[in-house]
């Protein structure tokens, strides 16, 4: 029987023998003048460390980490955030100019971005109802029109976890007709919740992190993609030769050791922690319609339709992101939860603010 996969691979993939670099053809030998590197490496600065040698073509050590991590055996790979997670999903199962992926507004931009990038069509089943639910019956019924589902678990910009009922019933709905991408970038906010456990149970999913958020390590670009070996093996087809370079593979390294989870996990806490007390101190605001239920390290804030909360802290000095061009978030804005010292000053920013009377 053919899998999921192979039937939603383009002919032009399954075709493509992957980039022999020289690093994935290897080999044994003394002196190593294959790949036109220098040498010896070149000291710029004070560290002694050489990176005139490529890196593994796939970091086999940080995949081990991550998967332990996760307690997981399924097949995991790194790539350049989750970002990259999601153009090389897109451009490994679809075809452009004929394909069509599935989003959920108002969610993550890059889905549609990339897709569109690529000349991919976005069909756009929006969240409904005051809790931003997945309308899984819908994507569900338009599932066999697309090659991918793409559902953020954690949602940004909403910051709600999408209900793991849904997403099995979407997972059960789309076995024979889609990959249903979870993307779990803030999934350390609320880790119990992650859907990676069920990828042996539905080879159609295929689970994206990344270190960027609850980690800290966005400047590192380091995410992961872990799937069924079925779906992994069209990934590493096409994934570039050498996916992540030595300085990160070393500072991710570390940060997946045990003491590395740890402090992200304490570090998490803080977070989860400080949002609390933000929370509390803007809660009773009048213009403060609603604040949203976040299991992320931000929180999205909807105000009464004159308090032009975005522009208010931008006057005063703090980059917040301005969610009112999304239908479904008139009079949102999202705000990153930073340090408690940078919390209680915005709340307190906020507590000043008074909307003129019209
Ligand atoms: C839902 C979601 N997915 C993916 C990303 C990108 O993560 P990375 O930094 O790993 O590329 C972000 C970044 O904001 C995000 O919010």
């Amino acid at each position: 029987m053919t899998s999921l996969a192979s039937k939603l691979a383009p002919e032009s993939i399954k075709k493509l023998i992957p980039y022999q670099s020289a690093r994935r053809i290897g080999g044994s030998g003394r002196l190593w003048l294959n790949a036109n590197e220098l040498e010896h490496g070149v000291h710029y600065s004070d560290h002694a460390v050489d990176y005139n040698r490529y890196p593994d073509f796939l970091p086999h050590d940080i995949a081990a980490a991550y998967q332990q991590y996760c307690q997981t055996d399924n097949p995991t790979v790194a790539v350049r955030g989750a970002d990259e997670a999601i153009d090389l999903l897109i451009r490994t199962f679809c075809q452009p100019g004929t394909d069509k992926i599935i989003i959920s507004s108002p969610t993550y931009a890059m889905y549609e971005f990339c897709a569109d990038a690529f000349a991919v069509e976005t069909i756009d089943v929006p969240l409904i109802g005051a809790n931003f639910s997945l309308n899984s019956e819908q994507i569900i019924a338009r599932a066999p029109e697309a090659k991918i589902i793409f559902l953020c678990s954690p949602n940004n910009p909403t910051g709600n976890l999408l209900s793991r009922t849904d997403i099995v019933a979407i997972l059960e709905g789309t076995q024979q007709d889609a990959l249903v991408v979870v993307d779990e970038a803030y999934i350390e906010f609320e880790l119990a919740e992650t859907v990676v456990g069920l990828i042996n149970k539905y080879p159609n999913l295929v689970v994206i992190r990344t270190l960027s958020k609850a980690f800290g390590l966005a400047a590192v670009r380091c995410g992961f993609i872990l799937a069924a070996q079925d779906v992994m093996d069209y990934i590493l087809k096409l994934i570039p030769p050498y996916p992540m370079p030595d300085c990160s593979a070393q500072i991710v390294q570390e940060a997946l050791s045990e003491k590395g989870i740890e402090m992200a996990m304490s570090n998490t806490q803080n977070v989860v922690d400080t949002k609390q007390h933000f929370i509390a101190a803007i809660q009773n605001i009048e213009w403060i319609e609603l604040i949203y239920p976040s299991s992320t390290n931000f929180v999205l804030i909807r105000t009464h339709q004159d308090a032009t909360l975005f522009n208010y802290l931008k006057e005063h000095g703090v980059v917040t992101r301005n969610q009112h061009h999304e239908p479904a978030l008139r009079n949102c804005v999202r705000i990153t939860i930073g340090s408690p010292e940078s919390m209680q000053e915005v709340a307190e920013l906020i507590n000043q603010y008074t909307i003129s009377p019209l």
